[in-house]
């Protein structure tokens, strides 16, 4: 398997004991994942600016904010001052997604765009060419440990496809019940980024986990 780029979601890392899952994360993986819900575009409320500040100071490693959320441009500013490297907004709530994206890659950050599961890849043709990395949503968004659904490996490959025409540069990230029994699967299929909630947390041993999925050991 290729060498792949693994970004722990700290949705499921434990509150009571960040400090330990911090430390696992900055020692073993490649990317901060923080799941950003307000309840509104996902039927769930995550954590915001506090919790967002805190990882941003004792991150090692990159940060990514997936933005699961409406009007996410409201936010753009201050998540780039907290240290955050990457910001992922979805395609469906944003009405005017190229300026979207223009304006984080202005602020100097990496620009993502993720599709939730009924979202088409071919939709993507045109603003793949500006976008740092396509996010594949392979459960519905809202909730870690969910089962991950079947045909987004199919929608993988598609995004490959359009991909190499369009922008080779543009990386493709895959979120949603990744885990041991699917990675493989996935990283055929041509994703560049997994994330790794449950998998990664709930597992005996996340350091070893995290190396697994990278497909370093
Ligand atoms: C779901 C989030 C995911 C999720 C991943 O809305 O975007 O990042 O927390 O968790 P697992 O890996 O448990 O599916
Ligand atoms: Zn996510």
């Amino acid at each position: 398997m290729k060498r792949m780029i693994v970004a722990p979601s700290m949705l499921s890392a434990n509150f009571a004991n960040l400090a330990k899952d911090i430390e696992v994360v900055n020692a073993n993986a490649d990317i901060f994942h923080l799941d950003i819900m307000d309840g509104v575009f996902v039927p769930n409320i995550s954590y915001g600016t506090p919790l967002i500040k805190t990882i941003c100071s004792n991150a090692k490693i990159p940060v990514e904010a997936h933005l699961m959320i409406v009007e996410p441009q409201k936010f753009f500013e201050e998540y780039n001052k907290l240290g955050v490297g990457s910001i992922c907004v979805h395609y469906e709530a944003c009405t005017h997604l190229d300026r979207t994206i223009n304006r984080i890659k202005e602020l100097g950050m990496k620009a993502g765009v993720a599709i939730n599961p009924h979202t088409s890849v071919k939709l993507l043709e045109n603003i793949i060419r500006i976008s740092d990395y396509i996010l594949i949503m392979s459960v519905n968004p809202g909730f870690g440990g969910q089962k991950y659904i079947p045909y987004s490996t199919e929608k993988i490959s598609e995004l490959k496809k359009l991909i190499e025409f369009n922008n080779p540069n543009c990386l493709i990230e895959v979120d949603g019940g990744v885990g041991l029994n699917n990675i493989e699967e996935i990283a055929m299929a041509g994703a560049d980024i997994v994330v790794a909630g449950n998998a990664v947390f709930s597992s005996a041993n996340p350091a070893e986990t995290i190396k697994k999925l990278q497909g370093v050991i």
